[in-house]
């Protein structure tokens, strides 16, 4: 088979400072667009004569893209891929893949919880060798190469039957084919008290799992249903679809209303859960109750020792700076580090690396542990049966137990997507400029003790990362913090967190109670005016 080598302009459209690249499907499907990133990965990855793992959450266009991805390393020297069946593999499933077949790294086709198909979002990430996205100075040389490129290596060759287990070779190339299930139900089966969860589901304990038509519909089908012994149909949405059948695989109350409104239905499973496209989200709820993400990262972190894998306790706790910080008081009380860190998973992997934290997690519905490098969807659903399996008390009892120990975070977040760009910075950097002039100000009845753009100093590799956030303290522990995404594919999406801590009163509705932290912010930042939106388009 002969190597081609096809001449490109280089192109500029990675963000610096990303893993990966996420675009409009039709972006990625443009002749030599996908083929010119990958080319930047297979070099700046440093991939010839190693092992990569492939796989990807089979939206539209992941079949082609996955032969495309292998045509291009058998052409660039890459030793082996192995890569799941049907090119699927679910982001922590690649994450533990590559950790246990010692693999130089991987591609992950997924763009995660965007919408998917034609008219859809796709995206290409690369994974480094201890499973997690790669680290800033791989993604730097990433996207330095992708803009002096001045042509690509691929192979003319037919495309590779993925549909069955089993090798092949492709040019020197070997191709393993593998289950992208086994690995990652192993994984599971060696954290978590298995016979017990099977015990609770047996006892009458009913559960529902939204798969949204995604990558995780083979996972949970597998584990909930014939490993733990649910009944079929504990998993809806179970067959993955290339455009998520028209929907947004996001696990959340806007997006899995369908979930919802059972557990919010008179005949309310006792557990129910969602995860994302390429199943590393989460979302947990309760008849009538919605766990935020944060409290869900306080309440495992509390927890987590009533599980097999995490019975020696933790070594620390990490979340991301927007995140509550209901996880610093069971930090606190049980007397465990705890890191605040920038927005986005890459920031865990050196601290979980270093085995200075065992959980970590993000208020956008991610959670996760040292088992793999990518949050996890179906480990934080898993943790949860496990607990309750251990606790054999409702879940709206654990969490109202939790608050009354520990207090409760009001907290809620607010989305201003595709603003322009324009006014998003204007909002920041207006906000940005005054910040010292903040702290004594009363703002709807809230005194602002500090206010800051969160810089983060790694405590592992010394490394510094400036400008990711604004962040505004009341007294009493209640915040405020903006930050402009990093994800969005369109404009610029502006998002405003917003947390109140109260110790008593525990039962107020949280739109009213976050109310004076709502006002304080418009009165300080002005988004009205300076976006001309009256109100967010997403609160969550
Ligand atoms: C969003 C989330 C962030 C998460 C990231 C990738 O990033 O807010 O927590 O790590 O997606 O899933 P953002 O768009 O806010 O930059
Ligand atoms: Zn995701």
């Amino acid at each position: 088979m002969d190597v081609r080598t096809v001449p490109v302009e280089p192109f500029t459209d990675q963000k610096p400072g990303t893993s990966g690249l996420r675009k409009r499907t039709a972006s990625f499907m443009r002749q030599h667009y996908l083929e010119c990133f990958v080319q930047a990965i297979l070099e700046a990855g440093d991939c010839a004569g190693k092992v990569l793992v492939l796989g990807g959450d089979g939206r539209y266009f992941n079949d082609r893209a996955a032969q495309t991805v292998l045509r291009m390393a058998a052409a660039n020297g890459v030793a082996k891929v192995v890569v799941g069946q049907g090119a699927l593999l679910s982001t922590p499933a690649a994450s533990n893949l590559i950790r246990v077949t010692r693999a130089h790294g991987g591609i992950v086709l997924s763009a995660s919880h965007n919408p998917g198909g034609p008219d859809g979002d796709f995206g290409v990430k690369f994974n480094v060798a201890n499973g997690g996205p790669a680290p800033e100075k791989v993604t730097a040389a990433i996207h330095d190469r992708t803009r002096a490129l001045r042509e690509y290596r691929t192979l003319d060759s037919a495309d590779l039957d993925l549909s069955r287990p089993g090798t092949a070779r492709l040019g020197a190339m070997e191709v393993e084919v593998v289950d992208p299930v086994a690995a990652y139900a192993t994984l599971m089966e060696s954290l978590f008290d298995f016979d017990a969860i099977r015990a609770l589901i047996k006892g009458g304990f009913r559960l529902r799992f939204d798969a949204m038509h995604a990558i995780t519909g083979p996972y949970a089908t597998e584990i909930l249903e014939r490993r733990l012994g649910a009944p079929a149909g504990t998993v809806m949405n179970g067959t993955p679809l290339p455009d998520f059948g028209g929907h947004h695989p996001d696990p959340n109350p806007v997006h899995a209303h369908e979930l919802v409104q059972a557990m919010n239905g008179p005949e309310a499973p006792d557990f129910g859960a969602a995860s994302d496209g390429d199943g590393d989200r989460n979302m947990i709820l309760g008849p009538g109750l919605f766990v935020t993400p944060s409290d869900s990262l306080a309440l495992l972190a509390a927890n987590a020792h009533l599980a097999p894998g995490y019975a020696k306790g933790l070594a620390g706790v990490a979340r991301s700076m927007p995140t509550s910080r209901a996880v610093d008081r069971v930090a606190e009380a049980m007397g465990l580090p705890c890191f605040e860190t920038p927005t986005g998973w890459k920031f865990f992997g050196n601290l979980l690396d270093a085995g200075r934290i065992t959980l970590c997690g993000e208020e956008s519905s991610g959670t996760g542990s040292d088992h793999v490098r990518e949050k996890d969807g179906l480990w934080a659903v898993l943790l949860w049966l496990n607990i309750l399996a251990a606790r054999r008390q409702p879940i709206g009892e654990i969490v109202r137990e939790h608050w009354q120990k520990f207090g409760r975070n009001y907290y809620a977040r607010h989305d201003y997507e595709a603003v322009a760009s324009d006014a998003a910075n204007k909002v920041m950097d207006e906000l940005r400029g005054g910040l010292s002039n903040l702290p004594g100000r009363v703002v709807s009845g809230l005194t602002v003790e500090a206010a800051d753009d969160f810089a983060y100093h790694d405590p592992v590799d010394g490394s510094s990362s400036a400008h990711q956030g604004i962040r505004i303290m009341f007294e009493g522990g209640s915040r405020a913090v903006l930050r402009l995404s990093g994800t969005g594919t369109e404009g610029a999406t502006l998002r405003v967190y917003l947390e109140r801590y109260d110790a008593e009163a525990l039962d107020q509705d949280p739109t009213e109670a976050l109310a004076p932290i709502v006002a304080a912010v418009e009165t300080l930042a002005g988004i009205k005016e300076k976006t001309g939106r009256e109100k967010p388009d997403v609160v969550t």
